[in-house]
């Protein structure tokens, strides 16, 4: 039996734009996902997620039929499906065991479809536990890049590296196409994250962004002008002391330009609105968006107090940044 675990994220900056060439800095956080993976005697995979924000469902497919059996009828299982069922390929590929028969267990504490990264961890962690079950071990810009190769596939063909990178790494990243690196000596980023219990469908506003690039040169622009945010951002973040309130100011006009390209929600927009009026630093959307999660940077209870009584905030947590990315926990 062999178990891994992976974190979520957080977008300090620059998703949607990344799609575009243009760079994007995610940073992981303290929220995991686990996968556990035992190798079977015959040629079927099945799967078991007990904790997906869901009330957990088990899957079969493999053997006699390759029509998934699913006890939950759920888009968001539909779709975390099609993340491990590539994940199961590219562990398979990676040890050179096609046929190979797997019982995966996830169990995550990071919400599914809200912007914290939880099908990067996910594919992250299943790829090096089920690689790792069937003897071979990735090393990590490997990993990445085959964890990459799944979330491509199953978003047509639509995803950065950012989120896989990030997940694999660790720490704060920086990602421009295919370049990518750690970004070192950042400092201790307060972040706080508000949680609308909803979750958004990345295809869908990736789609949505693209489209509306494609007709209005509003839109392009736009998007660069996330992209030169982004460097100054990066500045901020390398220098000596990061002055918190500059960076939280990019992080307002990140949000206010997504919300331009038409990813934000009333329920993200009220939560921003609440960070910002209790004083925190900055805040915005973070991820796909369309609903699910905020990210605040504010190093006092604000923020994190004013979300618990908004209404709409189903949930607000502290993240603190985890320096580790993926992790072989057995
Ligand atoms: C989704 O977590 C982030 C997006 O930028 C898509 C991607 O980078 O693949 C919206």
């Amino acid at each position: 039996m062999t178990v891994s675990s992976a974190p979520g994220k957080v977008y300090l900056f620059g998703e949607h734009a990344v799609v575009y060439g243009e760079p994007a800095v995610p940073c992981a956080i303290e929220r995991r996902a686990r996968v556990t993976v035992e190798r079977r005697d015959d040629d079927r995979v099945r799967v078991n997620a007990d904790d997906l924000t869901l009330d957990g469902f088990t899957v079969a497919w493999g053997g006699e039929s390759d029509a998934p059996e699913l006890n939950v009828p759920n888009n968001l299982v539909e779709a975390a499906m099609g993340y491990l069922d590539g994940a199961v390929e590219q562990a398979r590929d990676a040890a050179e065991a096609p046929d190979a028969g797997l019982d995966i267990s996830v169990e995550s504490d990071i919400p599914l479809g809200a912007g914290l990264g939880s099908s990067a961890a996910v594919v992250v962690a299943a790829i090096d536990a089920a690689a790792r079950e069937l003897g071979t071990e990735l090393g990590r810009e490997a990993l990445a890049d085959r964890a990459f190769r799944v979330e491509h596939d199953v978003q047509d063909g639509q995803a950065s590296r950012a989120d896989t990178f990030c997940s694999t790494m660790g720490g704060a990243v920086r990602v421009q196409g295919d370049d990518r690196r750690q970004l070192d000596e950042v400092g201790n980023l307060p972040f706080v994250v508000g949680y609308d219990g909803g979750a958004g469908d990345t295809g869908e506003l990736v789609a949505g962004v693209r489209e509306l690039r494609d007709r209005h040169p509003f839109a392009a622009d736009t998007v660069e002008a996330i992209g030169d945010l982004v460097w100054e951002g990066e500045t901020l973040l390398q220098g000596e002391d990061t002055p918190l309130d500059e960076l939280g100011q990019l992080m307002n006009f990140n949000h206010g330009l997504l919300s331009a390209l038409g990813v934000s929600a009333r329920s993200l927009d009220s939560m921003v609105w609440a960070a910002r009026e209790a004083g925190a630093y900055g805040a915005k959307l973070t991820g796909a968006g369309g609903g699910g999660c905020i990210v605040v940077l504010d190093d006092s209870e604000g923020a994190k107090t004013a979300l618990d009584y908004t209404p709409g905030c189903e949930e607000a947590f502290r993240a603190e940044l985890d320096t580790d990315g993926v992790r072989r926990e057995s």
